[in-house]
């Protein structure tokens, strides 16, 4: 699917001199198929007029909350239900800050803050308040929380200045909403189990061994493919993060218990994702009382865990496995031996020597390496975005 035929769009315009280009924005929407709904910013309305985007879009166009009511809908409310998509084009550092922070004093922000459909943004605006760090953590913020921002291309700005900022060709920002789209239910009917987190083995009543996983990647991976039309079971181990929405969730603490929450569900699935760090070891002995501390050396035996991975490529039919390796050194050589092992499809690799990178952070830099020899590196990303890739590369294998 390349159109987007039958799709309800809201299209926010916000008040940067880039406001100019959401009129091409509106029509090549309307051209691909799509029932366009604009609504302005107050500060948007200066730089183009009402008319122009009613003409285009050939529907009323909302910028004041409080106008006479000509219908008995409360508008920003059925704006926000009637939305397949909202695309905010261009948005400006206030608008992604507002966003960030939930407020919602205009009509925009209402309807943002009210509706469940996916949120697309397209920030536009002078390069220091781009690469500001405020609004960069609320770009960040926003990624993690699933909004798609589309990234802004380099050159000329309106202040004179050059640099990153400037709105993408409307163009690009049309064909990103319908790849979107397209992507958006790539992944229907597909059962992907993702596993995710720590895995934390007892020592006694009070204590365990566990690891510094926090489950970022693998709530993401599962939240995007649920996104995209998955039915999907997470495993977690304890993890703080919020259950993604549409993602059956089952809680375990244990390797065994991974294990066993895996296999159970495995023989239907189509696609295993163990981003889990499982861990290797398990004390021999979980002691029924807390154990006293003596003058003594504490001596703990520990036993191996079973690899629940290595387990899966076994008995492999048709589900594609995806595995994760963390390294400290060596990682290509490392990966690479764990990919054959493992019996996997790809595995994704990564340097967690790195501080910006990997465990309880919300970057990652990675290299994947697949079954038929190819290598394909990543710059520093955000782990929503990895997890679109890695999703991405998965798709493409599924029969
Ligand atoms: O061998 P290593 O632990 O580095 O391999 C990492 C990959 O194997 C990850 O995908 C991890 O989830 C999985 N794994 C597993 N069971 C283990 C250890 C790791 O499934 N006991």
């Amino acid at each position: 699917m390349d159109s987007l035929t039958g799709k309800k769009i809201v299209l926010g315009v916000t008040g940067g001199i880039a406001a100019y280009k959401a009129v091409e924005i509106a029509s090549r929407l309307r051209k691909a198929g799509a029932e366009v709904h604009v609504v302005m910013t107050r500060e948007a309305t200066e730089f183009v007029t009402e008319l122009t985007f009613r003409e285009i879009t050939r529907q009323p166009v909302s910028v004041d909350m409080w106008a006479k009511v000509t219908n008995f809908n409360v508008e920003h409310i059925a704006l926000a239900t009637l939305a397949d998509y909202v695309l905010i084009a261009p948005a400006t550092a206030n608008i992604i800050a507002k966003t960030a922070a939930g407020i919602a004093d205009d009509m925009l922000t209402t309807t943002v803050l009210a509706t469940k459909a996916p949120l697309i943004m397209a920030p536009a605006m002078n390069t220091n308040m781009y690469e500001n760090p405020v609004t960069q953590k609320n770009i960040a913020e926003l990624k993690s929380r699933g909004v798609q921002i589309i990234e802004p291309a380099s050159g000329a700005l309106a202040c004179g200045t050059s640099g990153k900022g400037r709105l993408p060709e409307p163009a690009e920002i049309v064909q990103y909403v319908m790849d979107f789209a397209a992507g958006e239910q790539r992944l229907k009917g597909r059962k992907i189990i993702v596993t995710a987190g720590g895995t934390v083995e007892p020592l006694d009543p009070v204590r365990y061994l566990g690891n510094r996983s926090t489950g970022k990647m693998g709530y993401a991976i599962a939240a995007e493919a649920a996104k995209q039309g998955a039915e999907v079971l997470l495993v977690s181990g304890p993890s703080n993060l919020p259950v993604p929405t549409g993602v059956q969730t089952v809680r375990i603490q244990t390797a065994r218990e991974m294990q066993a929450a895996v296999q159970a569900a495995y023989a239907e699935a189509d696609a295993v994702i163990m981003s889990a760090a499982v861990a290797d070891y398990r004390p021999k002995t979980v002691a029924a009382e807390k154990i006293k501390k003596s003058e003594d050396e504490l001596v703990l035996h520990l036993e191996r865990n079973p690899d629940i991975l290595y387990g899966l490529g076994q008995t492999k039919a048709q589900q594609i496995l995806v595995g994760f390796a963390a390294e400290t050194c060596n990682v290509e050589e490392y990966a690479k031996k764990k990919l054959v092992k493992k019996n996997l499809d790809f595995i994704v690799a990564n340097d967690v020597s790195a501080s910006d990178a990997g465990f309880a952070v919300d970057n990652n830099r990675v290299q994947l390496y697949f079954r038929d020899g190819r290598t394909e590196r990543y710059p520093l990303m955000a782990k929503a975005d990895l997890a679109k890739v890695i999703l991405e590369k998965l798709a493409a294998l599924l029969p």
